[in-house]
């Protein structure tokens, strides 16, 4: 299941073109959650309802995001300053819309507010139907190690019925099984190990279904993949330079360049070209790495 990026809400009634466009979604990517965020309970219901005419599969409410002009607004995590309220835009988003509602959440504001326990509970009583909890506080940001032992107690709940779904630092098929095995989880969710590396779930699964990954990708297979995905953002913005533009950064972090010798100068062309066909002639170019550099 993949979620979108979040959607603001407020921009969002406001008919902000560009961000109507994240409502875009494929019928490839199903199920798909459409992820909104925003800090006022009218805007937030009003958002969802417009959200619901896109037809996704679940509608996802961010109370995570922990960036300063978004919870520093008392949108995203800042609504873990301000429980009643979160909870509030909960109940009437999962009032107004037909479809499941699910959120998005982390362990509390900071080290002296690990509030997820009982937060998850009230969660449940807004009729939510899955919670995500990122194992990291608000004030950690993206910093430090996500601790999964509150994700574990969520889940061992005996009152809790609602799927728990882990997040942070999942990056390998063997931390993902860990995580099912050692805290009982009910999904993990990957974010950034498969920036530049779309193929991580594959490997994920693969390692759960048979204990091994199955498919390594070969060299030019992960070529493919990453130009395959330029391609699609080229398609969905409907735009050359945009969609060149979007994916970038999955270019600039994929692992599958990482071990290759004197790549400086490639990777500088292959981040600062914006015609397709230049792009694929550099990533074409770019010579198979040496068998035991290439999977590490
Ligand atoms: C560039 C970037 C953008 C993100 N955007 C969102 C977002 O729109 N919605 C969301 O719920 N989380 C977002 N996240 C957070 C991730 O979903 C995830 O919770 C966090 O990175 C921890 O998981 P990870 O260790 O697997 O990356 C974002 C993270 C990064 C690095």
């Amino acid at each position: 299941m993949v979620y979108t990026e979040f959607v603001s809400a407020d921009a969002l009634i406001r008919n902000v073109k560009r961000t109507e466009q994240k409502l875009g979604i494929s019928d490839k990517e199903r199920p798909v959650a459409i992820q909104i965020y925003g800090r006022e309970v009218d805007a937030v219901v009003e958002a969802a309802r417009i959200t619901q005419e896109a037809n996704p599969d679940i509608i996802d409410l961010n109370f995570g995001c922990p960036v300063k002009k978004v919870a520093g607004k008392g949108a995203g995590a800042g609504l873990l300053r301000d429980i009643p309220k979160m909870l509030e835009i909960t109940r009437e988003v999962v009032k107004a819309v037909k479809l499941p509602v699910t959120v998005k959440t982390r362990l509390g504001w900071d080290d002296n507010s690990k509030i997820i326990t009982t937060l998850a509970e009230q969660l449940q009583d807004c009729g939510i139907e899955a919670l995500a909890i990122h194992g990291r506080t608000r004030s950690q940001m993206y910093k430090g190690e996500a601790d999964w032992t509150l994700i574990g107690e969520v889940k061992n709940n005996s009152r809790i019925h609602i799927p728990i779904i882990g997040n942070g630092d999942v990056t390998t098929p063997e931390r993902a099984k860990t995580c099912f095995d050692q805290y009982g989880v009910d999904a993990v969710m990957v974010g950034r190990a498969s920036i530049g590396k779309p193929w991580v779930f594959s490997e994920m699964k693969q390692y759960l279904n048979y204990g091994y990954v199955k498919d390594i990708l070969t060299f030019d297979e992960q070529k493919a993949i990453l130009k395959q995905q330029v391609l699609d953002a080229v398609e969905w913005l409907d735009d050359e330079r945009k969609g060149i533009l979007h994916s970038r950064r999955h270019l600039a972090a994929t692992p599958a360049f990482k071990c290759i010798p004197h790549f400086k100068d490639t990777r500088i062309a292959m981040l600062r070209t914006e015609k397709l066909h230049e792009l694929f002639s550099i990533i074409d170019h770019i010579p198979q790495p040496e068998q035991e550099q290439l999977y590490e």
